[in-house]
């Protein structure tokens, strides 16, 4: 792979002050990218990331703001547009998990989860589809005129009891990356998806934190390890360059296999 694949183009990756964002954002950097650092409250978090990438020569930028929120995300959006001059890839990768067993979840749960897991990635991906539009194709950086990478899951096609609010947030990304992919192809932008399977970050650390937990969690994974957010922050790199220009619309799952039933395996 062209180790400097993102030379010369600007990135958002929103909810980047932590896990997989936060391995998206220096993977970015490495390969050449200038990378707006997305958070919501871990100001402290943001700016340390964008400190390393800038100790080892990268560009970044630390920005504030609630991708469930309109003006914030505009906001968000003129703040990196006013930084570096454009956008070429956004990474929609901010989101949260408030589980509760389905007769017990509350309204505000519910509409908090869709809100930043969904809305959140409609509301950036619609500012990010008007910067591609507006600037087009720019040759010497990229052949699409832009690239939009939705962070989904493989509970994106797997029920998850106790997760109705995650799981359905999830399914709806499926339907609308591949909605926009349809309609924004002839701009020359690419849409597509990454769905994990389980990565290690605070989001599930209730998973990983003790050995029964753990043993429990790798009966799931045929590969027998969990995923590191680096192995995320690979894929994207690749989804992001031109070394994958042609997919479009497609969700790439990286589980270590748990998308094969691994409850099945004994026949
Ligand atoms: N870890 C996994 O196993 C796994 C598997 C499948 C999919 N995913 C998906 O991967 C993405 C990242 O998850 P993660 O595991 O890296 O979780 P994480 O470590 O908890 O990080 C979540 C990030 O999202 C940010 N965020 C939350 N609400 C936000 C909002 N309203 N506006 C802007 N940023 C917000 C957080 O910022 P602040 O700290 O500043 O609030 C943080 O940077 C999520 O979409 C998640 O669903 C994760």
């Amino acid at each position: 792979m062209n180790t400097k694949a993102l030379q010369g183009q600007v990135a958002l990756v929103t909810g980047a002050s932590s896990g997989i964002g936060k391995a998206i954002a220096i993977a970015f950097a490495e390969a050449g990218a200038k990378v707006g650092v997305n958070y919501r409250s871990s100001a402290e978090d943001a700016e340390q990331i964008v400190s390393g990438i800038r100790e080892k020569g990268g560009e970044a930028v630390a920005l504030q703001a609630n991708v469930a929120k309109e003006d914030q995300v505009q906001r968000l959006f003129s703040e990196l547009i006013e930084t570096y001059g454009t956008i070429d890839i956004l990474v929609n990768n901010a989101g949260l998990q408030k589980d509760a067993n389905f007769i017990d979840m509350s309204l505000e749960d519910w509409q908090l989860v869709i809100d930043v897991n969904l809305t959140g990635q409609f509301l950036c991906a619609r500012e990010a589809a008007k910067e591609f539009i507006r600037r087009g194709v720019v040759e010497e950086r990229s052949c699409a005129a832009g690239k939009i990478i939705c962070i989904s899951s493989v509970h994106e096609k797997i029920p998850w009891a106790t997760h109705a609010n995650y799981a359905a947030s999830k399914g709806g990304i499926n339907m609308l990356m591949r909605t926009i992919a349809q309609e924004l192809a002839p701009h020359k932008i690419r849409v597509n998806s990454i769905a994990p399977g389980a990565i290690k970050t605070p989001i599930n650390r209730q998973d990983w934190e003790n050995e029964e937990a753990k043993a429990e969690l790798l009966n799931l994974i045929p590969y027998q390890r969990i995923g590191k957010p680096e192995d995320v922050a690979r894929m994207a790199v690749w989804l992001a360059s031109d070394d994958s220009d042609y997919v479009v619309g497609e969700t790439l799952f990286i589980d270590g296999g748990m998308m094969l039933y691994p409850g099945f395996a004994e026949g």
